[in-house]
């Protein structure tokens, strides 16, 4: 399906006719990290399932509910669960929910993700907050006729990741004690891990993280002019010359521990914001 500028404001108007009024700052909010939303005072719930334009989350680990309500004393729109390329969802529609909550009048974009560590310096369950990226999925979400309401035909992306909220969380790792690597996330398709070969690859070309995600969402939000940050959970270690299999309960379980800094560094930015 085609997502046209009409389609973000039926869904926006949905959301805002259901007291989502007004939202400052964006949550995504990656695989198993869905924890943040227990320190929320929750105004509104929505499932993904009665949004319309939303795609439904297939992977039974995303739960799938848009949640509004107040952190630190700012007005978040949290997204527990996110759509992926893998679940056979084209890129307009994965960035769908950003669109929107851009037209709800957010002002900054957080996003969190799950990924293996290729830079093997970076432990598993520790945090790499993100400073650049590669883009190896094979669709943009900005191919087409562009939406020129939202942003421009060719948007820069000298600094996808906004300069000052990484500072924030620079500075929010030291006083929260909290291990943070900084680097370069290489996005692939998945839904398989990658191979010894493609680690190496992946390595080669300069990438510190692998995942499955973020990479269109924050495409679409430079396009858009909103400012946004993202940190990875590196799950797992990606040593070419020594691999393990992983299970998704293995990186279900690390996520959930090193969730706990992830919450500490987003409450004490969003507090900044
Ligand atoms: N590769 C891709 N995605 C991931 C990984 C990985 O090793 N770990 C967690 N998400």
């Amino acid at each position: 399906m085609d997502i046209t500028y009409q389609h973000i404001q039926e869904t926006a108007e949905f959301i805002k006719a259901k007291g989502i009024e007004a939202p400052q700052v964006g949550i995504i909010l990656g695989t198993g990290l869905g924890g943040l939303v227990k320190h929320l005072n929750i105004i509104q719930e929505i499932d993904y399932a009665s949004i319309p334009n939303f795609p439904i989350s297939t992977v039974e680990s995303h739960k799938g509910k848009l949640i509004y309500g107040e952190l630190e004393g700012k007005k978040v729109l949290a997204m527990q669960g996110r759509f992926h390329y893998y679940e056979g969802y084209n890129m307009q529609q994965i960035t769908l929910p950003v669109r929107v909550m851009k037209l709800l009048g957010i002002q900054q974009l957080l996003i969190s993700n799950a990924a293996g560590a290729v830079n093997l310096n970076y432990k598993k369950g520790t945090l790499m907050l993100l400073d650049d990226h590669i883009n190896l999925l094979p669709e943009n979400p900005l191919t087409g006729k562009n939406i020129n309401e939202l942003g421009p035909r060719f948007p820069d992306m000298s600094q996808p990741y906004n300069k000052r909220i990484n500072e924030l969380m620079i500075t929010a790792a030291k006083k929260e004690d909290v291990e943070l690597h900084k680097g370069v996330y290489a996005s692939v398709p998945g839904p398989n891990l990658e191979t010894r070969a493609e680690y190496r690859y992946i390595k080669i070309i300069g990438g510190d993280a692998v995942g499955m995600s973020t990479v269109p969402e924050v495409i679409v939000a430079n396009h858009m002019n909103l400012p946004c940050a993202a940190v990875s959970v590196l799950t797992d270690e990606c040593d070419p010359d020594n691999l393990h299999p992983v299970s998704l309960q293995e990186i279900l379980d690390v996520a959930a521990e090193a969730e706990k800094g992830l919450v500490k560094l987003f409450k004490s930015v969003i507090k900044q914001l």
